[in-house]
């Protein structure tokens, strides 16, 4: 009974994270994220007038505020009831992710949104919802039944593929987000061509040209200043390193598909990568083609971090699914599976 609703509270704190994730996206798509410029007071004020940009910060900072108090209560209540010592010490990690973040935040504020900040702002917010959504799987109904004897699984070598994947998903935020928070998002206003190239020439020249070309598209206006060099490498690492995550997201998820006869979520796991892969692609060319939308770049962020959280979760299943070396010689499976003993 204990257990069944520990799942449940960790599932919800998993699920209002994910609300806080486009919360906080909003507050940066919408330019909003000085609209209150004092912290950890609002204008002075518990609740100030939810008006503009303040009604975007504001609202993400009680919504945080919410999450951080159910992150609280998680750790106590797994530290309460659960006995596996590494469940135990990955909500002590939670709580903590959530406490930096937190600090993070106020710090962005304070520091009038330095890009390296708000950069880590942003990338550990996708962090912490993996950690949580890594909770709620190991509190499961379906984590706790399994004896993770599949050695079908052991033998398809799909642990090493999709830890791979994770990784490479986990530089990709990271480089959207220096994009967004280095203002590189239309630092290349076409899509699928970079300024009507495959290799944009990138010499001084050139670069004045793109300029020139910016202005009198109507992407940028004189007073946001040049881009500069930077800005669109930055820009293409994301682009060209899109084309390894959906190789790679695609290849892994066939590994799991055919997989599925042995663990039936497999099917569905590699369903969603799929569908959330082709989705990033599609919401990151329309973030281009609409100009920045505001509701289209917060998709696009936030489902970012779905993709990651979800190719988190399929390494993880598969690791409990096919048990450890040692558990498939002793034949013990159950709690002895400490995913960071496989990794
Ligand atoms: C659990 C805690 C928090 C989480 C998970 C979180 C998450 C996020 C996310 C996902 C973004 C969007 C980043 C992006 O789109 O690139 C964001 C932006 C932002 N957050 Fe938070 N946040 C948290 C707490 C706070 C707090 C307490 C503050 C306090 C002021 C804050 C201030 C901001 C600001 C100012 C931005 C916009 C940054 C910019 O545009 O450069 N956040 N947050
Ligand atoms: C293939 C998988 C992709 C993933 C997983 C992905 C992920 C992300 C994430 C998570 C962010 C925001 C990071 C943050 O601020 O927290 C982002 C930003 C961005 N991505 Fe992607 N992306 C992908 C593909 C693409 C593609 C193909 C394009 C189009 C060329 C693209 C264009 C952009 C742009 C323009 C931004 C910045 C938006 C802004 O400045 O508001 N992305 N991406």
């Amino acid at each position: 009974m204990q257990t069944k609703w520990l799942f449940r509270f960790s599932l919800f704190t998993a699920i209002s994270t994910f609300c806080l994730l486009i919360a906080g996206g909003m507050v940066t798509s919408t330019g909003s994220g000085l609209a209150v410029p004092d912290w950890p007071l609002s204008y002075g004020r518990v609740m100030p007038p939810m008006i503009g940009g303040i009604f975007y910060e504001h609202g993400h900072r009680m919504i945080a505020s919410f999450v951080g108090l159910l992150t609280v209560v998680l750790t106590f209540w797994i530290f309460r009831f659960e006995e596996r010592r590494w469940v135990r010490k990955l909500a002590a990690v939670g709580l903590i992710a959530v406490v930096i973040q937190g600090l993070l935040g106020g710090l962005t504020v304070k520091m009038m949104l330095p890009p390296e900040v708000s950069a880590a702002h942003a990338t550990l917010a996708q962090t912490f919802f993996c950690v949580v959504s890594a909770l709620t799987l190991f509190l499961s109904p379906w984590w706790l039944a399994q004896t993770g004897h599949k050695q079908e699984i052991v033998d398809s070598k799909i642990r090493r593929t999709l830890a791979v994947v994770v990784a490479v998903v986990f530089v990709q935020l990271i480089l959207g987000a220096v994009m967004r928070h280095t203002h590189s998002g239309l630092a290349v206003p076409d899509f699928p061509l970079a300024y009507e190239q495959a290799l944009p020439v990138l010499s001084p020249e050139k670069i004045a040209e793109y300029n020139d070309h910016l202005i009198k598209s109507d992407v940028r206006l004189y007073a946001d200043g040049p881009i500069s060099r930077e800005q669109i490498l930055i820009h293409l690492s994301h682009r060209y390193w899109a084309v390894v995550v959906f190789g790679l997201v695609l290849y892994a998820s066939w590994k799991l598909w055919v997989l599925r006869p042995t663990e039936k979520r497999f099917g569905l796991l590699a369903s969603f990568l799929v569908l959330m892969v082709l989705t990033q692609v599609v919401l990151g060319a329309y973030t281009i083609i609409t100009r920045k939308h505001e509701i289209i770049a917060t998709a696009h962020q936030s489902f970012g971090a779905v993709l990651l959280m979800l190719s988190v979760i399929s390494l993880l299943s598969v690791i409990r699914a096919g048990g450890t070396e040692r558990s498939q010689k002793t034949g013990s499976g159950g709690d002895a599976l400490v995913p960071e003993k496989i990794l």
